[in-house]
């Protein structure tokens, strides 16, 4: 599982280890991570902690070996870890969108390649956290959403390849969540138009990270039955109109 020092990695890492699930977590902050593998490890379970960036593809290949290596079977993989730029369009540098499409489209590209061999062995599944940016347009968020509408395409690809192996390949699409990165939508200085971040808001106030974590551990897990290369909307209705 990637992400798991903060936000909703760590919900469904707790919640899976919770479950009895042993875990290999990734993330780029070490500190944090090693706090949710702590965590996690006084919930019984065996835990390895790979604090590594996924914006590098040997580093999505050195964390699938890690899994491997550590426990000899890999169940699920569950692509969480994002990066979020909030910017005008015009103000987008290379870098961060370099940054975005690497971290929220490649890793989890490069991460199913290696995890795919694994997973056909076990009968397992991947699980990748998308948005609600995927299918609306958001301003100010044009690399992000570009981002997650191809890791949707990810998943529809990989369920089709896959359709004649017992693979389950599925997403999931938030809507804003009250975590670190759901704090810095809004959080850029300049001048913005806020009736355009409202359109996007939603009506209902911000999605459960729970309930998000909990939809993920149900896809992770065999009860998912035949959900396969479909999307679960998590938006409390941002995306329905
Ligand atoms: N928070 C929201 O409002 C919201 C809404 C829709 C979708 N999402 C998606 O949910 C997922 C989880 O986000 P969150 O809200 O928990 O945010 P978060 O910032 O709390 O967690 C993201 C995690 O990804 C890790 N990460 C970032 N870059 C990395 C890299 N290069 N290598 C390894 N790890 C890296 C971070 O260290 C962090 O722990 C993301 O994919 C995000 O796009 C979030």
């Amino acid at each position: 599982m990637t992400g798991a020092a903060s936000g909703l990695a760590r919900a469904v890492a707790l919640k899976l280890a919770a479950l009895g699930a042993d875990l290999c977590i990734v993330d780029l902050n070490a500190a944090a991570l090693d706090a949710t593998a702590n965590d996690a490890r006084s919930l019984g379970c065996a835990v390895e902690p790979v604090a590594t960036d996924l914006a590098r593809p040997e580093n999505c290949i050195l964390a699938v070996d890690r899994a491997i290596a550590r426990f000899g079977r890999l169940d699920a993989l569950c692509n969480i870890a994002g990066v979020l730029s909030f910017s005008p369009f015009t103000q987008v540098t290379a870098a961060q969108l370099h940054t975005t499409l690497a971290v929220n489209f490649s890793a989890p590209f490069f991460l199913s390649q290696a995890a795919i061999p694994h997973l056909l062995a076990t009968n397992g599944a991947i699980v990748n956290v998308a948005s609600a940016a995927a299918f609306i347009g958001e301003a100010y968020l044009a690399a992000y959403a570009a981002s997650k509408a191809a890791l949707v395409s990810l998943t529809k690809s990989l369920a089709m390849e896959y359709a004649k192996t017992s693979l389950r390949v599925s997403a999931v699409a938030p809507g804003g969540m009250e975590t670190g990165m759901g704090a810095e939508i809004g959080g850029f200085k300049g001048d913005l138009d806020v009736g355009l971040i409202q359109r996007y808001s939603g009506l209902r106030g911000r999605v459960s990270v729970d309930d998000v974590a909990e939809m993920i551990a149900l896809l992770a897990s065999e009860q998912s039955g035949a959900f396969h290369g479909g999307c679960v909307h998590m938006d409390a209705g941002i995306s329905a109109g």
